[in-house]
């Protein structure tokens, strides 16, 4: 009893010792912080507060402060806080040299499949990157327009029902089928119906993808401990997901091989860049097999979150969504009435109106980076070692009145060919930026612009009372997610 006893008390000794250990870290460089307590550190509730609220939260008391920086805990973890967009430009652009990874959790041995571009760090990521710069050029894009486009079909059918039933619904639910079946069509070259079959095993298997993802102590365990993350063998994706999204990738790509069958989707490019004979540094099969699965987790739940949030930004600002409308009737006319790849290039006013949504309600809760060169912070004598963790806090940034005035507006003129000029470096970042800025912008504009383009032409849409105004948000995950959902009403123009 008295060993147990003994353990028990060097154990509860020893970690007491290492948080507080832990915790004089910024002190020692000078850096403003707040005081954390174990285990969390300055993470308030957890289980409450969603992370992009927490970093928010901590972006305004430092710049009420007046501070150019702070230094965070994230349980034990250090990490650094830029304020200043200056300094936000400096970490993510102009110095981005020595914050070139993102220092998400990644664990190829468990899981191969996650060597993809968005987890990948150093030489292997600079590699991967170049070898797939060239995947989303116009020529690409317009090659996978018309795959996107069939994906509308059900798409409008789906909201014909519903407008005649006038029922309500819930925005991401609906649009996320939108988005897997553009996803199974592009990146894994399959009908998914999801809108037909809500069983289909695609989104089945998409849906515990994206809660992989999700669960709050999860995340926070694989930051702030990830070399025992690694030794207890975590993955981010769980096994079935993982074999099932594999499997799936090797049964079209061998199928393709073998029945000489080529299509127009990002897969096509893919295998190009594996088998083409005159490519000098081709992809290898589990380079493909990880990109498709890229695909769908850098691409799938961000366009729904962000498609999402427009329509409710449409939905309550109706002057804003009637004159989206005469913009989408005016353009598709000059087009016989069709959507074009080339329509889409004059849809001006409706890419504000995207931006100021991303402006508003950004993707992602934060923008990570890890430094990988030690790092004198402009102006100070501040060190950031190599292994530090960055939090780049966007949702404060892209509300603080001092860049972006009446931040709680909705307000697309921001984005106007006049005012885009003023917005400066370092504060509107929904893309990231830098060497790791969103790779599929262009990919992600496109598919955003068919779905709204169909939907606002044919449908005018309300906001219903579920949906609870002021938005609250929660989670942990790489997306953020709109407490009980994004309700709506739709009606068909006659
Ligand atoms: C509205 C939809 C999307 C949003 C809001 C979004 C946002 C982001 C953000 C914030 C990052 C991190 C950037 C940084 O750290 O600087 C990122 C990375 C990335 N995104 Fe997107 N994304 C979207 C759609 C897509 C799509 C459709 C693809 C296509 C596959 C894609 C591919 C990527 C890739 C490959 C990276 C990692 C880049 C790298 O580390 O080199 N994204 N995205």
């Amino acid at each position: 009893m008295s060993i147990i006893f003994i353990i028990f008390f060097i154990i509860f000794a020893g970690t007491y010792y290492y948080f507080k250990q832990s915790f004089t870290y910024w002190k020692k460089k000078n850096v403003p912080y707040l005081e954390p307590t174990i285990p969390f550190g300055n993470l308030e509730k957890p289980w409450d507060i969603p992370l992009n609220r927490q970093v928010y939260n901590y972006y305004n008391i430092f710049k009420k402060r007046g501070d150019k920086h702070a230094g965070y805990f994230m349980m034990a973890q250090p990490v650094y806080f830029p304020i200043g967009p200056e300094l936000v430009n400096d970490i993510l652009v102009k110095d981005g040299a020595y914050f070139r990874d993102r220092g998400a959790y990644v664990n190829e041995e468990a899981q191969p499949l996650e060597a993809h571009l968005l987890l990948l760090k150093g030489e292997k990521w600079s590699q991967l990157r170049a070898k797939l710069r060239p995947t989303f050029t116009p020529a690409k894009l317009k090659m996978m327009f018309n795959t996107m486009l069939d994906c509308t079909i059900h798409l409008q059918e789906t909201f014909e029902q519903l407008a005649q039933i006038n029922e309500e619904f819930e925005a991401r639910e609906l649009i996320s089928k939108f988005t897997i079946d553009v996803i199974g069509s592009c990146a894994f070259g399959i009908k998914c119906n999801a809108f037909k079959d809500p069983n289909s095993e695609f989104l089945k298997y998409a849906k515990l993808l994206i809660e992989d993802s999700k669960t709050a102590l999860k995340t926070i365990f694989c930051f702030s401990f990830e070399k025992l993350a690694k030794r207890i063998g975590f993955a981010n994706t769980s096994t079935p997901v993982a074999n099932f999204f594999k499997k799936v990738a090797t049964d079209t790509y061998n199928y393709r091989i073998q029945n000489n069958v080529k299509r127009n989707d990002f897969m096509q490019i893919l295998i190009d860049m594996k088998d083409k004979t005159n490519n000098p540094d081709p992809l290898t099969m589990n380079e493909l097999l990880a990109q498709s699965l890229l695909f769908f987790i850098a691409g799938f739940d961000t366009t729904s979150q962000i498609l999402s949030m427009c329509l409710f930004s449409l939905a309550t600002h109706s002057d804003i969504q009637e004159k989206l409308r005469e913009e989408v009737k005016k353009v598709l006319n000059k087009y016989n009435g069709e959507i074009t790849y080339d329509a889409l290039q004059d849809l001006k006013y409706m890419e504000q109106v995207i931006n100021e949504t991303m402006r508003m309600y950004p993707a992602t809760p934060l923008i990570p980076r890890e430094c990988t060169q030690d790092y004198t912070i402009p102006s100070t004598n501040v060190v950031i070692e190599k292994g530090t963790k960055v939090f780049i806090a966007h949702w404060g940034l892209q509300r603080d009145p001092d860049y972006f005035p009446d931040p709680e507006k909705f307000d697309p003129d921001r984005f106007s060919t006049e005012n885009k000029g003023n917005i400066d470096p370092g504060t509107y970042i929904p893309w990231g930026d830098g060497a790791r800025k969103c790779l599929g912008v262009p990919l992600a504009m496109m598919k955003m612009k068919i779905c709204v383009a169909t939907l606002l032409k044919d449908f005018e849409f309300r906001l219903n009372p579920k949906t609870k105004v002021p938005l609250a948000f929660v989670g942990y995950g790489f997306v953020v997610t709109v407490k009980g959902g994004i309700w709506l009403n739709v009606k068909k123009l006659s």
